[in-house]
């Protein structure tokens, strides 16, 4: 496998390797010297068309531990906006010797399109509604890291999976590593095709935290929404929106989880999110481990 693309097409081995040695990465950059040479002369391009903290960050410095050499480039204040296409600005980059792209677009299958027309590997970092794989890595990663396992767990993704790409690329994660999926939202806000992927459909959220063993929550993606958002932030909020109550409430621990960025007061409350219950942070740290194992694997093949 020469790029990571989706998880759609990973094998649970493929999963697990992936996993693991970013298990042994987390060690590494947990010691007082948190380089290692494995991708010394390799380097890379994180080619960034749309906005991005978390994931553009934890690319840059996973690469940076794995002492890759690392150039940036965002479409904002480039010659895309001059017209240049997606294809003649990666060759561009590519003739300045770079070994890998790691690119996020708002086209979904926009990083598939160039892993077959370029000779670097090609990395997935998030392609409009379709897919994010180094998410669904890292959250696998982190609720491994909580649970032990994920054989038998319960998860449920709660929020705007419409528009998601986190959703769909945990569904294929969570499913190949034995978990049972709920996805929960209003119904304007879930895909019709999401029944024919084997998961549970609610629309209840206090059902879901009473079923689940992780609550994976999701913001609303106003910026991707093309007719006028239904329900409204506030009947969002009012009947979708988790606080800290609701957790303290149940009867038993869950996991509280979210990719980033939250929209605090919306989909969760300030007192949900930095509570005892959340490990938010814990998979931004995670992050940075799984992308390493994930361009440390690439680069060997
Ligand atoms: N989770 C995530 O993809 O966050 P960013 O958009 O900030 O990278």
């Amino acid at each position: 496998v020469r790029h990571l693309l989706g998880i759609k097409n990973l094998t649970e081995n493929d999963i697990h390797t992936i996993l693991d040695t970013a298990n042994q990465f987390k060690e590494v950059i947990n010691r007082p010297i948190k380089k290692v040479p494995s991708l010394r002369d390799i380097t890379i391009a994180n080619v960034f068309f749309e906005n991005s903290t978390r994931t553009r960050l934890s690319f840059e410095l996973a690469e940076k531990r794995l002492s890759a050499d690392v150039v940036n480039f965002s479409a904002s204040g480039s010659s895309v906006k001059k017209g240049e296409t997606l294809l003649d600005t990666v060759n561009n980059i590519l003739a300045m010797k770079v070994d890998m792209i790691v690119m996020r677009h708002s086209s979904p299958g926009a990083p598939h399109y160039l892993s077959s027309r370029i000779p670097a590997n090609v990395v997935n970092a998030g392609d409009g509604t379709h897919e994010h794989p180094t998410q669904a890595l890292l959250d696998a990663f982190s609720m491994r890291e909580k649970l032990g396992t994920l054989v038998g767990k319960k998860v449920a993704i709660i929020g705007d999976i419409l528009h998601s790409r986190v959703a769909l690329s945990n569904i294929f994660c969570l499913q190949k590593l034995g978990a049972e999926v709920m996805v929960c939202g209003p119904t304007t806000l879930i895909p019709k095709y999401i029944g024919e992927l084997g998961v549970k459909i609610g629309h209840n959220v206090r059902e879901a935290l009473q079923w689940c063993d992780v609550a994976n929550v999701l913001r609303i993606q106003l910026e991707r929404q093309q007719i006028k958002y239904f329900p409204s932030l506030r009947e969002y909020a009012l009947y979708f929106g988790i606080n800290r109550q609701m957790l303290d409430e149940l009867d038993r621990e869950i996991v509280l989880m979210h990719p980033g960025p939250i929209n605090r007061g919306v989909e969760l409350s300030s007192d949900a999110a930095d509570s005892q219950h959340s490990i938010i942070l814990n998979q931004v740290e995670n992050g940075v481990a799984v992308r390493m194992a994930v361009l440390y694997l690439l680069a060997q093949q």
